[in-house]
């Protein structure tokens, strides 16, 4: 097919070189916002359509797909696709591209920078000084806990998991991991596996590095948090919904844990106004584990590698649903 017959939609602005290969290749529909293309538009943009460049504020359900009748490929700019039915694609046989192996060291420094953050006041010492309150030099002015030596338990020990782990060896600290797989290792990059409550009862920080799935959505409720020590500190550069929120809040304000440094929220973003960004002990960012250029530029450049792929009717270099290739 020649460029001119294939028609791809891409939901959100992107950096010209990006979108220039993209355009290279097919015709483009392009969302030219930094804000998400709205469902209703997507739906009506994805008819006769042959590839979609997406992002994970996009819903990619069954309606959309039985629209999209013509998709041959679905390419997301991310590690993650809880947002896409893959079992609906799976079953209409459109082979779903993903970002997986370039963002694994950049998210994990964004970990342990929240972990830093959190224990060290960081945010809270700096909006001090701003505010003017700097005075004399006092004892136990600002006095946090210390990353160094601490126990540090990791749900989820993948590729962030294991970069997570390999820089707090580091750091002199005691690792623990959980994760749901049939067949553990006993120790795995310095890190011993426990089950979940032992986890959660020994550890100074609990860091969270696992994909939301049926499994792990609200894994960290208040049963959980019951189960963490009054120092701890949690950390969640995953996904939102991994935690219950309501439950968190109820655990910062009722001292049953110490603190919390959260990349992702439920939802995103986060309103202004949220009881979360009220607390002291709680350090927000904006979703930003894999926001570096070099990390965003690979993450794109791995994407349009999918889509391109996809359209042409090859395989995808990353694909999350490889079942479509089987006859
Ligand atoms: C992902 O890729 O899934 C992250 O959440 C954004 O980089």
């Amino acid at each position: 097919m020649s460029r001119d017959e294939l028609k791809v939609v891409v939901t959100r602005r992107l950096p010209d070189e990006i979108l220039a290969r993209i355009r290279e290749a097919a015709s483009v529909q392009l969302w030219d916002s930094d804000d998400p293309i709205p469902y209703d538009t997507l739906v009506e943009w994805i008819a006769n359509c042959d590839g979609l460049y997406c992002l994970l504020t996009e819903r990619i359900d069954a309606g959309l797909l039985d629209v999209g009748s013509k998709l041959k490929v679905i390419s997301q700019m991310a590690v993650g696709y809880d947002n896409i039915d893959i079992a609906a694609c799976t079953t209409k046989r459109i082979p779903v591209g993903n970002t997986p192996g370039v963002l694994d060291e950049t998210t994990a420094d964004l970990a342990l920078a929240l972990m830093l953050a959190s224990a060290r006041r960081i945010v809270e010492g700096a909006d001090f000084v701003k505010a003017g309150k700097w005075g004399a030099w006092r004892p136990m002015e600002m006095v946090g806990r210390d990353l160094y030596g601490s126990t540090v338990g990791i749900i989820g020990l993948g590729r962030i998991g294991k970069a997570v782990a390999r820089r707090l060896n580091g750091f002199g600290c005691k690792l623990l991991y959980f994760q749901r797989s049939s067949d553990p290792k006993d120790v795995e990059f310095g890190a011993s596996y426990v089950d979940l409550p032992t986890l959660l009862r020994e550890s100074d920080f609990v860091t969270l590095h696992c994909p939301l799935n049926a499994e792990t959505r609200g894994l960290i409720d208040k049963a959980a948090l019951r189960q963490m020590k009054p120092t701890a500190i949690l950390i969640n550069t995953a996904r939102g919904p991994i935690v219950d929120q309501e439950a968190l809040y109820w655990a910062l304000t009722d001292g049953v844990i110490a603190g919390a440094g959260l990349d992702v929220t439920t939802p995103e973003p986060l309103p202004k106004d949220h009881p979360l960004l009220s607390l002291a002990n709680v350090v927000v960012v904006p979703h930003i584990g894999s926001a570096t250029i070099a990390t965003r530029m690979r993450m794109a450049t791995l994407a349009v590698e999918n889509l391109l792929a996809g359209i042409y009717g090859e395989r995808l270099p990353f694909c999350v649903n490889p079942e479509v290739y089987e006859s």
